[in-house]
C-alpha cells in the first residue's frame, strides 16, 4: 500500500513539473524583438521609445504584445549568485522599464541561453536556471526567449525541460521560446517543454542569401528559411508553434513586395509575428503592411493550423491554410523575377490536407473571394481567377464561405 502511495505520489510530481504552463500562445505570439536592427545597440531609452511607438503606430492594437530585450541584457551575477542587468544599458534598472511597458498595455520579454554565456558573450543561465528564473519574474517578464549558444555536450530536450520547470516553479506564466535552430529537431520533443521552437538559424534580411559570417555560422534570407519550413507543419499547433524567425519586414535590402510576400508566408505558416525593425524610422508600406489585421487574421486563425504548399510550375507557388469555421486562405506567390499571369481554376482540383483532413471543394461550395491587400471582395470560386502577380509579391485571398 505504501509503495502504491509512494509510486502515487511520485507520478504525480513528476507530472506536475512536467507541464510548461500552458493557454498562454493559443496563437502564435506577436511583438517586436531587439535584436535584428539593434543587436547589442539599445538601451533602456531606445526600449521606452519602441514601446510607445507600437502603441501610437497601431501596432499594438493589430495584436503585437511583447516587448522582448534579446542578447545583451544580463550583468555579472551578484555575490549571491543572481543575475543583475547591465547598468550601462539600463541605469534606471530593468523594472522600471518593465513597469513602462505594463503601464502601456504591453508586455516584456526577456532573453537567455542554455549555457554559461549567452551568444553575445553575456551571463547566461546554465547552473543558474532556477535562480535565473525567479529574476526573470521578479522582474515582470512575461516571455522567455531561451538560446543555445555555447551548448557544446548539454542534451538539449534536458536543457529546455530544466528552464521550463524552473520558470514554472518561479510561478509567474511565461511564454517559452526556444531557440535551438532546429539543431536537435525540437518539432519531435518540444510541444510539452515550450511555446515555439525555432527551426532554423537566424534569419537576415536579404530575399534569398546566404550570410556565412566569415565561417562561423551561416543566417539566411527569407526563400532560405521557407525552404526549411518543408515537412514540418503537422508538429504545430495551439500552444506549440514552428518559429522559422522574427520578422524582417521593412530591414536590409527587402523590397516592399519582398517584405509584403515575407509578411503573407509567415500568416500562411501560422508563424510567431515579432517585428525587428526600426519603428522610429519605418516607412508607411512597412506599418501597412505589419498591421493588415486581415493578413494577421489568417495567422492568428484559432484552429492553429500550419498552410501547406503546392508548388506549380514557372516559379509559381499556391499555398493553402484551412481556418475555423470552414474559410481558406489561399496565397498565390510569384518566386520568379518576371510578372506572372495566372489562370486558376477553382473547380478544376480538389484540395485535400492530409494532415487535418480537411478539404477545398469548390465544385460542391462556391466561396467569395475577398483579396486581403487590397482589402475587397474581388469575385468568387465560380469564375477563374486571373491576375497578374508582380516579382516576389503574392495575391492573398480569403474564401468565404
Ligand atoms: C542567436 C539567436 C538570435 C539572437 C542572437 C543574439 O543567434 O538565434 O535570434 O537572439 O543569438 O545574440
Amino acid at each position: 500500500m505504501i509503495k502504491l502511495l509512494l509510486t502515487f505520489t511520485l507520478v504525480v510530481t513528476l507530472d506536475c513539473q512536467a507541464q510548461k504552463v500552458d493557454s498562454l500562445a493559443l496563437t502564435p505570439p506577436m511583438g517586436w524583438n531587439t535584436f535584428n536592427t539593434f543587436a547589442g545597440n539599445f538601451n533602456e531609452k531606445l526600449i521606452r521609445e519602441m514601446a510607445d511607438l507600437l502603441v501610437s503606430s497601431g501596432m499594438k492594437d493589430a495584436g503585437y504584445a511583447y516587448v522582448i530585450v534579446d542578447d545583451n541584457w544580463t550583468g555579472p551575477r551578484d555575490s549571491l549568485g543572481f543575475l543583475t542587468v547591465d547598468a550601462n544599458r539600463f541605469p534606471s534598472g530593468l523594472k522600471d522599464l518593465s513597469e513602462y511597458i505594463h503601464s502601456r498595455g504591453l508586455k516584456l520579454g526577456l532573453y537567455s541561453d542554455a549555457g554559461y554565456k549567452t551568444c553575445g558573450g553575456y551571463t547566461a543561465s546554465r547552473g543558474h536556471e532556477f535562480q535565473d528564473a525567479l529574476v526573470f519574474a521578479r522582474l515582470g517578464a512575461d516571455y522567455l526567449k531561451y538560446d543555445w549558444c555555447n551548448t557544446e555536450g548539454i542534451n538539449a530536450p534536458g536543457a529546455y525541460a530544466t528552464m521550463r520547470d524552473a520558470l514554472r516553479a518561479a510561478k509567474r506564466p511565461m511564454v517559452f521560446s526556444m531557440c535551438e535552430w532546429g539543431n536537435n529537431k525540437p518539432w519531435l520533443w518540444g510541444a510539452g517543454i515550450g511555446h515555439l521552437w525555432r527551426t532554423t538559424g537566424d534569419i537576415t534580411a536579404c530575399w534569398n542569401c546566404i550570410d556565412d559570417h566569415g565561417g562561423k555560422y551561416n543566417s539566411y534570407g527569407v526563400m532560405q528559411i521557407l525552404e526549411k519550413q518543408e515537412g514540418l507543419r503537422a508538429y504545430a499547433g495551439p500552444g506549440h508553434w514552428n518559429d522559422p524567425d522574427m520578422l524582417e519586414v521593412g530591414n536590409g535590402t527587402l523590397t516592399v513586395n519582398e517584405s509584403r510576400a515575407h509578411f503573407t508566408l509567415w500568416c500562411m505558416l501560422a508563424a510567431p509575428l515579432i517585428a525587428g525593425n526600426d519603428l522610429r524610422t519605418m516607412s508607411k508600406a512597412t506599418l501597412e503592411i505589419l498591421t493588415n489585421k486581415e493578413a494577421i487574421a489568417i495567422d492568428q486563425d484559432s484552429l492553429g493550423i500550419q498552410g501547406f504548399r503546392q508548388t506549380q510550375p514557372d516559379s509559381l507557388e499556391i499555398w493553402y491554410k484551412p481556418l475555423q469555421g470552414g474559410d481558406w486562405a489561399v496565397c498565390f506567390f510569384n518566386r520568379g523575377s518576371k510578372a506572372a499571369t495566372i489562370r486558376h481554376d477553382w473547380r478544376k482540383d480538389v484540395i485535400r490536407d492530409d494532415v487535418t483532413m480537411s478539404e477545398l471543394n469548390c465544385v460542391r461550395r462556391t466561396y467569395v473571394l475577398r483579396d486581403l491587400w487590397k482589402k475587397k471582395r474581388i469575385d468568387t470560386t465560380a469564375n477563374t481567377l486571373v491576375s497578374t502577380i508582380a516579382p516576389h509579391d503574392v495575391l492573398m485571398l480569403r474564401l468565404e464561405k
